[in-house]
C-alpha cells in the first residue's frame, strides 16, 4: 500500500489511562480532549457540576450513580497524531471489561495523586499492563496541592509497583508554594508565575538559569538544583527502550485541574508512546500493523449503549489494514462472513461514523449477534487468530433466579447475551442445574440485575453465595461427583468444563491433600 497509509499508522497513538478514583483520570482526559480541539468545554467528559453526563456515562445506571461503569473510548488528533484513549473504569468495583481494555492498547498512562501514592486499583492495573509489557508513563498528579515529597513517591513506584522510574520533569515546590517543573528533557523550566511562551524559561547546558530572573532569589531554586543534581548522579539513566519494553516509566510532575504540565506531557508522551505494535496470532505469528489486510480482534460488546437506539456494539481494535465501511470480513471462528457496512468512531462530542480507521485505531461495529469476545475478523483470504483475551477468575459469586416463573424466556436470553458479552460469567450446579454468576467485582452483580430489569424487563433474584476460590481442572476425567460438596462446589462454566468453587482456602489445600491426583488451575 502506499507511504500515506505507512505515515497514518505511525500517526496512531492508542492507550489506556490507569488510576485509582478521584486521581485525576476524568480532569486529565477532559484536558488532553480540550487540547486536542476534541471538545470544545471542560465539564463535557465530567458533567456532576453542569448537570451534563460524561461522554462515557453511556447507561442508565451510569447516569444514576454519576459513575462511568464502561470503559468507553475517545479519540482527538494533536499535531500530527491521532490518539484513541481508553478509559478503564475508576470506581471500585472492577469488572473484566476493565481488564480486556488493556489488551487492545499499546501503552497506558498511569495517574497518581501526589498526596496518596500508590493505591490498590492502580496497583491491579498496573499488574496487567506488566503482564503484557507495554510502557506505561506515569503522570503524578495535584501538584498544586501538598503531597507527598517527590522522593519518596519515586521509592513508592518502584517498591510497591516494582518498576523504575526516569523523572521527565521535577516539581519545584508543591501546593501553595508551586513554582513550576524543571523539565530535564528540554531542559527549560515550565513557571507557573507567568503565561504564554514567558512560562517557559530556557536553561544554559549545567541546567541552570543564565542571568536574573526571580525564581533564582527563592530559596526552592536552590533546593532544585541539588534535587536534580541527586537524580542526576543517583537516578536512572533515560532509555528509550527500557520505555519501549515497561521497564522504566517516564515520570511527569504537574496538575491536571490547573492544566500544568499537561501539554509537556502529552507532547512527550506522543513523542515516546508507541506507535501500534505486531500482534501475535494463537498460531505463533505476528500480524505487522503496516499489513495491507485488514484485521482486528473484538475486546468487548455492549448492548444498548443508545437507549434510543437499542443497539450492540463490538469494540474492534483494527491490527492491519485499513477500515473501509462496506467492507466484508470473514470471522474465522464461525467462518461466517460479514459486511461491515454500520460502524462508528467515538470523538468526545458524539459518535461518528469511521472514515479512515487504520492498524491502531479503536472502531464500534454494529453487532446483530454475530460477534463474541475475542473474536478475530479479517478481511482476507487468510485464516488465523489472535491470540486469546485473558479470562479472569472470579471471586464474588451470586445465585441467580427470575422473580416472575412467567418470564423464563426473557430471563435465558437475558443471561445467554449478557455471558457472551463477557459482562459477568456463567456457572451451573451439576444435579439441580441453578445458576451461578461469577464476577471479579461486586457492581458487575448490579449492571447485571439493572440491565436485565431495563433491557429484557426481568426482575431478578439474586443470592449471594459469597467469596470463592474458584479452580479449574487439567484432567477432568479423573474428577467424580462425589468430590462435591457445599465446601467444594462442583459446577460447569459456560462451555461446559468443570470447575470447583472451594469456599475458602483452607477448603482448597484440604481438597488438594485429599486427591492429590486432580490438577487444578485458575484463570489469570
Ligand atoms: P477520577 O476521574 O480519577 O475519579 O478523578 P477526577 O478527575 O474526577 O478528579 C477527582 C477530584 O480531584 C475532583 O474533585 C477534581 O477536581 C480533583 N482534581 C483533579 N485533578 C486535580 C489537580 O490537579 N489538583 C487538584 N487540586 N484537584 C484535582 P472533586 O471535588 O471530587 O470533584 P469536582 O467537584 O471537582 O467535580
Amino acid at each position: 500500500m502506499t507511504n500515506q497509509f505507512e505515515s497514518n499508522v505511525q500517526s496512531r497513538r492508542t492507550f489506556a489511562i490507569i488510576s485509582h478514583p478521584d486521581a485525576g483520570k476524568t480532569t486529565l482526559t477532559e484536558q488532553l480532549l480540550l487540547f486536542g480541539g476534541a471538545i470544545r468545554d471542560a465539564g463535557t467528559v465530567k458533567g456532576k457540576k453542569t448537570g451534563k453526563f460524561a461522554t462515557s456515562d453511556w447507561m442508565e445506571i451510569e447516569k444514576q450513580r454519576g459513575i462511568s461503569v464502561t470503559s468507553s473510548v475517545m479519540q482527538f488528533s494533536y499535531d500530527d497524531y491521532h490518539v484513541n484513549i481508553l478509559d478503564t473504569p475508576g470506581h471500585q468495583d472492577f469488572s473484566e471489561d476493565t481488564y480486556r481494555t488493556l489488551m487492545a492498547v499499546d501503552s497506558a498512562v498511569m495517574i497518581i495523586d501526589s498526596a496518596k501514592g500508590i493505591e490498590p486499583q492502580t496497583l491491579k492495573l498496573f499488574k496487567v499492563c506488566k503482564l503484557r509489557g507495554i510502557p506505561i508513563f506515569t503522570f503524578i498528579n495535584k501538584l498544586d496541592r501538598q503531597g507527598k515529597d517527590p522522593l519518596a513517591l519515586l521509592e513508592e513506584l518502584e517498591e510497591v509497583l516494582g518498576i523504575q522510574s526516569y523523572p521527565m520533569n521535577w516539581p519545584i515546590g508543591m501546593g501553595k508554594e508551586f513554582l513550576g517543573v524543571y523539565d530535564r528533557y528540554r531542559n527549560r523550566i515550565e513557571y507557573s508565575k507567568t503565561e504564554g511562551q514567558d512560562r517557559f524559561i530556557p536553561l544554559n547546558s549545567d541546567g541552570e538559569i543564565d542571568g536574573d530572573h526571580p525564581i533564582k532569589q527563592d530559596p526552592l531554586y536552590d533546593q532544585l538544583l541539588e534535587e536534580v543534581l541527586l537524580l542526576n548522579e543517583a537516578g536512572n539513566e533515560f532509555s528509550k527502550e527500557r520505555i519501549a519494553n515497561g521497564e522504566l516509566t517516564p515520570v511527569f510532575f504537574g496538575s491536571a485541574l490547573t492544566n500544568f504540565g499537561v501539554q509537556t506531557f502529552l507532547e512527550s508522551y506522543l513523542e515516546f508512546a508507541p506507535s501500534p505494535q505486531p500482534r501475535k496470532t494463537e498460531e505463533g505469528e505476528y500480524v505487522s500493523p503496516l499489513n495491507e489486510t485488514f484485521s482486528g480482534f473484538i475486546f468487548k460488546i455492549q448492548a444498548n449503549m443508545n437507549p434510543a437506539h437499542r443497539d450492540r456494539i463490538a469494540f474492534l481494535r483494527i491490527c492491519s489494514g485499513q477500515f473501509e465501511r462496506g467492507m466484508q470480513v470473514t470471522i474465522p471462528r464461525t467462518g461466517k462472513t460479514i459486511r461491515l457496512s454500520q460502524s462508528t468512531q467515538f470523538l468526545a462530542d458524539d459518535r461518528t461514523t469511521v472514515n479512515d480507521a487504520v492498524s491502531g485505531d479503536i472502531i464500534g461495529i454494529y453487532d446483530t449477534g454475530n460477534y463474541q469476545i475475542g473474536d478475530t475478523l479479517i478481511g482476507g483470504k487468510d485464516s488465523y487468530h489472535f491470540e486469546k483475551l485473558p479470562q479472569f477468575t472470579p471471586e464474588l459469586f451470586m445465585k441467580v433466579t427470575a422473580k416472575n416463573v412467567m418470564k423464563q424466556k426473557h430471563f435465558y436470553k437475558g443471561i445467554d447475551q449478557l455471558v457472551q458479552e463477557g459482562a459477568i460469567q456463567y456457572y451451573r450446579t451439576l444435579r439441580t442445574e441453578e445458576i451461578i454468576l461469577g464476577a471479579v467485582g461486586q457492581l458487575q452483580f448490579e449492571v447485571f440485575e439493572h440491565r436485565m430489569k431495563n433491557e429484557y424487563n426481568v426482575d431478578v433474584v439474586m443470592q449471594n453465595v459469597g467469596n470463592k476460590i474458584a479452580r479449574w481442572i487439567e484432567n477432568e476425567k479423573d474428577v467424580n461427583e462425589n468430590m462435591s460438596s457445599s465446601r467444594s462446589l462442583l459446577v460447569k462454566d459456560r462451555v461446559g468444563q468443570l470447575v470447583f468453587l472451594f469456599e475458602n482456602d483452607f477448603a482448597l489445600r484440604w481438597f488438594q491433600d485429599k486427591h492429590p491426583s486432580i490438577r487444578l488451575y485458575s484463570l489469570i
